[in-house]
């Protein structure tokens, strides 16, 4: 067979791609800056395979186990009680949407077309794989990748970056140098999880500030992505879907598609691959790109105790400093005094709002505020009418108790009767009262997965497709209604959200030092149109050193600006440099929420800093995260932080007059004089 190459070309990057002679299995053949592709592989194996086979050895695309035995296979599937190791052939191109290149598998009928899409005008790959069961037997799927790729790390191994945590800590950076072994990150939640964001990015770890490559996950259930550090000086990435708790089956006849997972790479390192994650969550936002309006939501200064007259106090002062739309938190509707109750029964509380609920948010309304909702419909308290009236709604298995997390219960929103109750009571709830946003909430993983009477339904995909489906009806026909994706703080920030989510919820930590290091990880994977963040009075849990409430301010103005705080607690002079910020904060919002991100300095050094520029804007955030320089008791001078991608020609000239170029904005950097007093600063430079 003669040598097939593809390559997809990207934006400023291309993706080549060969079928191996034996027409088994695809290799990767370069990828990387445009031209890439002309020379020799840096990939190809050049050496023997003693005690492995070639495909163990080969920068294979996507293999199943039988081809692969060894190294790590992407697919693992076969008859019920059978082997569940197969081997397949090339079968040729389909035709449809991006490169289809389809394999066969003679023995058990299973065909796999392996898909590739460019996203026009980034550098991201998207990429899944469609199987068909042709052949006469069930088969079973215990590993279901959507893709592998390779990096060429060479003999120090690989550089991995990735974002792990737990609730209010999530998003927290890691860089892991690993010569040799594998790094697996997980979720068996149900729910991308607090635990990792399904996220990777890798770089040779004998090259610093060398490039990156990354990977990211479409899909909002269990998954798994696992980095193998190869012996041969390869690092071999495997990501998809995880199944979990069981097996899948494909019944004869059965077709079923991976979720998505997309690609990119960098020369520019961890900070250009964040540029293509940017770019491709722009894509995804479409037209519903903002600018995003600055929020209040009561949750921190209210809790369950929701009153209709203490919420309007809270909406008049929150108008007031700026806010243009005030978000109702937990505890409105029936029941729900604590997170003992009230799940599932989406009426709002009458004894909560004397006057009535929508008289209430006529005057919320009547401020200038748009009026938005918490909600957690996937959830359901075991005190709930909802959970009286259909008890088998719940994931339960026979014969097993049903464990409580948080108090509540998952519905199984896979079963379709559940999916039109929650689908009829969103579209009721949307068009009784003028709601414009809904901050949706999921606080529990899913336990018990099962569902008696369907012992062979996929579950996770089922309700995974269903929470799309509820997102995708609200998006269409509530178009005006702007969506926040909440998990119990940020279990749900996978791709597949954010093409249905207008704003994600990283963490309930809204500490001013514990937010910059979660809002650096989060940056690093999302765009900040995407990244909401609350001013609070939370003292924090990680580092409770005090910050100023500029310093507040200007964390939280590094996204989406909203206020959590308790306004009634603050001085009307605090009030009114709270309005300062805010009318600051709207005039960069769009430089802010559509620029390109550079994190200039993280938050464990002494200044963080982070640089947005758009158009003929640049704007730096920067804060004080260290201990100070001594001056002016001694000798000193300010502290610098070098900006990025400036016209070195260019001049550039701040709001208090002071004119730089951009050579000295790079080499030489932009002053910061901190104190006790001054510890934060927005700085707007105009070229
Ligand atoms: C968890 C969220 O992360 C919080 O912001 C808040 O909405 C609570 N749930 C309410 O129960």
């Amino acid at each position: 067979m003669t040598t097939r190459v593809w390559t997809v070309r990207l934006e400023s990057t291309s993706y080549t791609i060969a079928l191996e002679p034996g027409g088994r299995w695809l290799d990767l053949v370069a990828w990387g800056p445009h031209g890439i592709e002309d020379g020799p592989s840096p990939l190809a194996n050049s050496g023997g395979v003693p005690g492995l086979t070639d495909a163990d050895a080969a920068p294979v695309e996507y293999s199943p186990r039988g081809l692969r035995p060894f190294s790590g296979a992407d697919l693992i599937i076969g008859p019920v009680g059978g082997p569940h190791e197969s081997w397949w052939a090339f079968e040729g191109q389909d035709e449809g949407e991006g490169l289809r290149l389809a394999f066969r598998d003679e023995v058990t009928g299973l065909r796999a077309v392996l898909c590739y899409a460019a996203v026009p005008g980034t550098d991201v790959l998207r990429r899944w794989v469609e199987i068909t069961n042709g052949g006469p037997d069930v088969l079973e799927i215990e590993r279901l990748g959507s893709a592998g790729f390779c990096v060429p790390t060479g003999t120090s191994g690989a550089r991995l970056t990735y974002l792990t945590g737990q609730w209010c800590q999530e998003f927290q950076r890691r860089e892991l140098v690993l010569p040799a072994g594998r790094l697996s990150l997980d979720s068996r939640f149900g729910i991308p999880g607090l635990t990792y964001v399904p996220w990777l990015a890798v770089q040779d770890a004998g090259v610093p500030d060398g490039p990156a490559w990354g990977v990211s996950l479409a899909w909002s259930g269990s998954w798994q992505i696992d980095a193998d550090i190869e012996p041969s000086g390869i690092t071999r990435i495997r990501a998809g879907r995880l199944p979990f708790p069981g097996p899948l089956r494909l019944e004869p006849g059965g077709r079923m598609s991976t979720p998505e997972v997309v690609l990119a790479s960098s020369v520019d390192g961890i900070g250009g691959l964040a540029k293509a994650w940017h770019d491709y969550d722009r894509v995804l936002a479409g037209d519903r790109r903002g600018p995003r309006k600055v929020l209040y939501n009561s949750w921190e200064a209210t809790s369950w105790a929701v009153n209709g007259d203490r919420q309007l106090e809270l909406a008049r002062l929150a108008a007031e400093v700026g806010a243009e739309l005030f978000v109702v938190d937990d505890g409105w509707f029936t029941g729900r005094d604590d997170d003992t109750g009230g799940l599932g029964d989406w009426e709002p509380a009458p004894e909560k709002f004397a006057g009535g609920f929508g008289a209430f948010v006529d005057q919320v309304r009547s401020l200038g505020l748009d009026f938005g909702l918490w909600i957690e419909p996937e959830s359901v308290s075991p005190k709930s009418r909802l959970f009286a009236e259909h008890p088998d709604w719940v994931y339960h298995l026979e014969g097993r108790p049903s464990t409580l997390i948080r108090n509540q219960l998952l519905l199984d929103v896979g079963r379709e009767d559940v999916f039109e109750f929650l689908r009829d009571m969103l579209s009721r709830m949307l068009k009784d009262y003028p709601i414009s946003y809904l901050k949706w909430d999921i606080n529990r993983p899913a336990t018990e997965r099962g569902r008696p009477g369907w012992p062979a339904a996929d579950l996770d995909a089922e309700h995974v497709r269903n929470y799309h489906r509820l997102l995708d009806h609200v998006r269409t026909e509530f178009p005006h209604v702007t969506l926040e994706a909440c998990g119990g703080g940020g279990a749900r920030t996978d791709l597949a959200t954010v093409a249905r989510a207008d704003v994600l919820w990283p963490s309930d930590n809204t500490a001013p030092l514990d937010r910059l290091t979660i809002q650096e990880g989060f940056l690093l994977a999302h765009a900040p149109h995407l990244l909401s963040s609350w001013v609070t009075d939370a003292p924090g849990m990680f580092d409770p050193r005090p910050r100023s409430l500029k310093f507040r301010f200007v964390t939280a103005m590094a996204g989406v600006l909203g206020i959590g705080a308790d306004l009634s607690t603050w001085s009307a002079e605090r009030r009114l440099e709270a309005a300062e910020y805010v009318a600051l904060y709207k005039e960069i919002r769009d430089v802010i929420q559509h620029g390109e991100v550079d994190q200039l300095a993280g938050p464990r050094e002494p200044t963080c800093a982070v640089q947005y520029a758009w158009k003929d804007t640049v704007v730096v955030l920067a804060w004080s995260t260290g201990v100070l320089d001594g001056t002016p008791h001694v000798a000193g001078r300010p502290t610098r932080v070098h900006l990025r991608g400036l016209d070195a020609a260019a001049s550039y000239v701040d709001r208090s007059g002071a004119r730089y170029s951009g050579a000295h904005l790079t080499h030489a950097g932009l002053p910061l004089a901190w104190s006790a007093e001054h510890d934060a600063d927005v700085v707007i430079l105009g070229r």
